[in-house]
């Protein structure tokens, strides 16, 4: 083999190492998660992460932002879907239900504020202060479905979307854990 061709076979080993390796973070991140943290499922936070753009590059800081990112897209998807299924239906919505989605878009509102404030915490690891911020967010989604759940015979239309900001919130708060006795 010329000098070249055992370089580029070199590179590419080290691609294909990295490319491995970052799988197993994605993995082992999530599982260690999943074992610390009964709100955090295996399957639905390597789905997540390894769906993320970018995710396979990532440390394990990155992909702490990356499951605040992702938290942030769906409560900003979420908060349209409520104003969507608000206007769509004005007529239609019972009454009991309507009010339940307007305490859920008042919610989901003031959880954009403060997903981007855990953003700006976590980036200048301000750990404590994205701790807080982010459990606020959970306490939303959960805030939400469990005005459903005050009558009988009501449904939630948001319990899939709740669930999923909480999950993901449970993530970044796990990873964050992992991150912090990681360093002391
Ligand atoms: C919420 O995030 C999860 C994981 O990234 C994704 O699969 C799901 O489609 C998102 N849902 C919404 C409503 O954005
Ligand atoms: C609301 O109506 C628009 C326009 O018809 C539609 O595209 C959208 O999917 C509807 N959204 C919901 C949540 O019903």
């Amino acid at each position: 083999m010329s000098s070249q061709s055992l370089s580029l076979t070199f590179l590419l080993f080290c691609l294909f190492q990295v490319s491995i390796n970052t799988q197993d973070l994605i993995y082992n991140t999530c599982k260690t998660s999943s074992q610390q943290d009964p709100n955090v499922k295996l399957q639905f936070c390597t789905t997540s992460l390894q769906a993320a753009a970018a995710s396979h590059c990532a440390d394990l800081k990155g992909l702490g932002m990356m499951s605040i990112r992702l938290t942030r897209y769906n409560i900003t998807d979420t908060r349209c879907y409520i104003k969507q299924l608000l206007k769509n239906n004005t007529n239609k919505l019972d009454p009991y239900v309507k009010s339940c989605l307007n305490d859920c878009f008042e919610l989901y509102s003031d959880a954009i504020p403060g997903i981007k404030q855990a953003m700006e915490s976590y980036n200048s690891k301000r750990f404590f202060d994205a701790n807080v911020q982010i459990s606020s967010v959970m306490e939303a989604a959960t805030t939400c479905e469990d005005g459903f759940k005050e009558k009988k015979g009501v449904v939630s239309p948001l319990t899939k979307r709740n669930d999923a900001t909480f999950e993901l919130s449970a993530i970044a708060l796990s990873i964050m854990n992992i991150l912090q006795s990681s360093s002391t």
